[in-house]
């Protein structure tokens, strides 16, 4: 799939550079070229010398190399490429991207290219978190800047949390996707799915029986027609797909906020079952039991995240598809919401337990937009996640 397409590598200076050793053979396996850049810190971790023995090329490493600059000058070497990608892109790396620094070759390089670029974040948690990092990947992101990972886990420094660097699979993924010519290739897209779980206290929660199929069928679908897509999922039983971005949330707010930090992007389609209410006010300590007495919840009612960004004006998805999950007046219900949210299409189905939809294979469901309302078969939800995606790649081609 990555025959003959040329990637120039931009290795940042942090622990997870190790990785990029692995990322280029994975490369090399797969017919590309990787022209290896490493930054002065990327060379504290890895050498030049296993960086270009595992390229099978020239390790590029200072601007004012005058030997590269008459061969190959960086405003050349910055659009050889068919994908430039940054791994481990650290967050000074960001920063300077975000704010158009040009100091050094790799920087150089970024801001001279018009080759679409591909960020594998790398970096400390609590960095990740950092408000000016949040600010400089809302930045690169409205620059058209792809992103995979970080994930969340043990870092080499002790700490856990999101700033982990995707694994090379994952990118190697994510590089298949952005080099793909699919019908949505350079479309963002956002989806959501699973259930969500609203806390009682720090052992119990309310949830719902959402598997988390047709959300992830969705996803897999979109990104195998090129799309760059963010998968927020609620704790789910199904695997999430390769070769998205998945961020992963427990909560409905936490969802909210995880959507609202993914945007901006070309169409948002929200397939998760978000519980409509959380307890009002969950216990940091375990309920007890009281000598018989019952314990009182309050409910309040959560955010409707489709809702909220199918009426958000300025910055809103050209495409924002809702669900309905209806058991009985299924097109007059679905019709109704469609207007109620705000938002472009609704994916109405049966949920009545003697379909057996919620939670099997299959799904039979009714496609209501502003024309009016289409029934589908009952077939899989991967075909019906194939019809959904054809859709959606012609309204927005
Ligand atoms: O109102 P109802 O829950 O039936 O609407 C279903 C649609 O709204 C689904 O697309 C679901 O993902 C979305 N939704 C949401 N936030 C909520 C409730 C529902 O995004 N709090």
């Amino acid at each position: 799939m990555l025959a003959s397409r040329r990637i120039l590598l931009i290795i940042g200076g942090g622990i997870a550079a190790y990785k990029a050793l692995d990322l280029i053979r994975r490369l090399r396996e797969r017919g590309a070229s990787v022209t290896p850049v490493l930054t002065r810190a990327g060379a504290q971790f890895v050498t030049p010398l296993s960086v270009s023995a595992l390229a099978g090329s020239k390790v590029f490493g200072d601007l004012f190399d005058l030997t590269d600059e008459a061969d190959m000058g960086h405003i050349q070497l910055s659009r050889s490429a068919d994908l430039i990608v940054v791994a481990p892109a650290t967050a000074d790396l960001m920063a300077k991207m975000a704010g158009g620094h040009a100091d050094d070759l790799a920087s150089t390089l970024l801001l001279a290219t018009d080759t679409p670029v591909l960020l594998a974040p790398a970096m400390n948690v609590r960095m990740w978190d950092h408000p000016a990092t949040q600010r400089n990947i809302a930045v690169l992101r409205a620059d058209g800047i792809g992103m995979v990972g970080p994930e969340s886990g043990d870092m080499a420094c002790g700490e856990y949390g999101p700033g982990r660097m995707a694994e090379p699979m994952e990118i190697v993924a994510a590089i298949e996707q952005k080099l793909a010519a699919g019908p949505l290739a350079g479309k963002r897209i956002v989806v959501t799915s699973g259930p969500t779980h609203e806390p009682i206290d720090p052992v119990r929660y309310i949830a719902n029986r959402s598997s988390g199929a047709q959300g992830t069928a969705i996803a897999h679908a979109l990104a195998a027609k090129g799309a760059e897509v963010v998968f927020v999922t609620g704790p789910a039983d199904v695997t999430p797909p390769q070769g998205v971005q998945v961020v992963r949330v427990q909560s409905a707010r936490e969802m909210l906020d995880a959507v609202q930090g993914a945007l901006p992007a070309d169409a948002a389609i929200f397939a998760a079952a978000v519980a409509d209410w959380r307890v009002a006010s969950a216990s940091d300590r375990k309920l007890k039991k009281d000598k018989g007495a019952l314990p009182v919840l309050e409910f309040a009612e959560n955010p409707d995240i489709l809702a909220t960004v199918a009426q958000m004006g300025a910055g809103r998805p050209g495409l924002v598809v809702g669900f309905a999950a209806e058991t009985d007046d299924v097109t007059a219900n679905a019709t109704a919401k469609r207007a109620r949210k705000g938002c472009d299409w609704i994916i109405a189905n049966d949920v009545s337990p003697d379909t057996g939809i919620m939670g099997g294979p299959e799904n039979a469901v009714t496609l209501i937009t502003a024309d009016g309302a289409e029934d589908w078969p009952r077939m899989t939800k991967t075909e019906v996640a194939a019809r959904l995606v054809g859709r959606v790649a012609a309204a927005l081609g």
